[in-house]
């Protein structure tokens, strides 16, 4: 391996010393960086597209409805119109000028492209009888919620974040020893109010805890469901399946991003919740406000060695790509002054 390594720094080395050419911004060893590709195809714009820009044009052949003229009261003929150059590019057009007064039919907007949602903390106490913190939770969360835009008869991803200035509406750890839950609520853009409850179950005989079902309650606005008919309040569940399980008395902990499938009411499968950044704990009886020593989802990951590994390696070959080059340049110098 090592031996591969060096025989392919030594080949670059004497590629570069080998060419001529000062213009060394190409021999850098890195490959050329594609640019950034802005992919606008996907955003079904153009049909609403060619019919609007065409009918206002017809305006300039015929006098008589001119909004535009009232500028220039002085010239009633038509031949001094200064929007004249126009037509002469588009002789064809006089026919649509049957239907001048069509107003463009405004685009539909898109629902906007999601992008990294921002942590937040929340915590629910036991206020009736410890004011121990029994659940704590510390997280990112994205809800994505197919619905269907109306104008376009197409079905988009709508985004929902719980934003950092949510705040616990609600929670239950005492009524039912064996499950525990906390309620987040915030506001949509339409100022309705929008909620999800996590609820966890503990076992008793195998000393864990685990999530139980994640509810939500979304009512669709006009930012993240642009186009959507049915306003209705949008309610989602996830049935767990032994996610986040962790000793009692651990918290859970996991940066990695975890897609959780969502149903509806009628146990459809719709949409799903991504969760990133993510400790938790539930069933503490502690009052110090801290999460409890963590059990990470990804234990002893050592991710970092091979970048290390490959930025030294990147680094060695442009130092004796560098050194090589100003070792052939001198000599060529040399040759050069010998042989004058
Ligand atoms: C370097 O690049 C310039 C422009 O790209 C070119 O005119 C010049 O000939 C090149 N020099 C050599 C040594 O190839
Ligand atoms: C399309 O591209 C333009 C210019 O690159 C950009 O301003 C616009 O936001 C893009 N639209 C979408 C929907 O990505
Ligand atoms: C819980 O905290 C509240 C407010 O800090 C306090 O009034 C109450 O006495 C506390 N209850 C217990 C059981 O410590
Ligand atoms: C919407 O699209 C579906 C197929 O994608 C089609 O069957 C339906 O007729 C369309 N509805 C309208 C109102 O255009
Ligand atoms: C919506 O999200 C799902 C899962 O994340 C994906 O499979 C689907 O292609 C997305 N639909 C659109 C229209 O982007
Ligand atoms: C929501 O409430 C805020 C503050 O009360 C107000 O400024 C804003 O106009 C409201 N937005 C809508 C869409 O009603
Ligand atoms: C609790 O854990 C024990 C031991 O792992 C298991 O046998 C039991 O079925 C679990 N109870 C529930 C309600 O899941
Ligand atoms: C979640 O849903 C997707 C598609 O709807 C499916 O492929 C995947 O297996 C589901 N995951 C789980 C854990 O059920
Ligand atoms: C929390 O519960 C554990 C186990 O029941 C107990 O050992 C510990 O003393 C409790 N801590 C507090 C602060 O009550
Ligand atoms: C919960 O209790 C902890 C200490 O026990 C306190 O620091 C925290 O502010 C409380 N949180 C709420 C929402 O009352």
């Amino acid at each position: 391996m090592t031996k591969l390594i060096f025989i392919f720094i030594i080949s670059a080395a004497l590629m570069i010393v080998q060419g001529d050419d000062i213009n060394a911004t190409n021999h850098n060893g890195f490959p050329p960086q594609p640019p950034p590709h802005k992919d606008n195809s996907s955003t079904p714009i153009p049909p609403t597209l060619p019919p609007t820009t065409k009918p206002p044009t017809p305006e300039p052949t015929t006098k008589p409805p001119p909004p535009p003229p009232t500028t220039k009261p002085p010239t009633p003929p038509p031949t001094t119109q200064p929007p004249t150059p126009p037509p002469t590019t588009q002789p064809p057009t006089p026919p649509p000028t049957t239907k001048p007064p069509t107003p463009p039919p405004a685009p539909a907007p898109l629902p906007p492209k999601p992008v990294e949602p921002s942590q937040g903390s929340w915590e629910f106490n036991d206020t009736t009888n410890t004011n121990a913190t029994c659940i704590k939770i510390h997280f990112a969360v994205q809800i994505v919620i197919p619905y269907l835009h109306k104008a376009r008869n197409t079905t988009y991803n709508a985004t929902v974040d719980i934003p950092p200035s949510a705040h616990v509406s609600g929670g239950d750890c005492v009524s039912d020893k064996s499950t525990e839950s906390i309620e987040i609520q915030w506001m949509n853009a339409n100022n309705a109010t929008d909620n999800i409850k996590f609820q966890f179950v503990q076992n008793v005989t195998a000393k864990n805890y685990q999530l139980q079902e994640i509810n939500l309650n979304i009512t669709p606005d006009d930012v993240a469901f642009p186009g959507i008919e049915d306003k209705t309040p949008i309610i989602l569940k996830h049935k767990s399946s032994d996610e986040f399980t962790t000793s009692l008395f651990k918290s859970y902990k996991c940066e990695k991003e975890q897609h959780l499938n969502l149903t509806d009411l009628s146990n459809n499968a719709r949409g799903s919740i991504h969760i990133s950044h993510l400790q938790l704990q539930a069933f503490g009886n502690a009052t110090n406000n801290e999460f409890y020593s963590a059990i990470d989802c990804e234990p002893t990951s050592t991710p970092d060695v091979v970048p290390i590994a490959v930025g030294c390696a990147l680094a060695i070959l442009v130092i004796v790509v560098l050194v090589a080059y100003l070792i052939g340049r001198k000599r060529r110098q040399a040759r050069g002054y010998l042989s004058m």
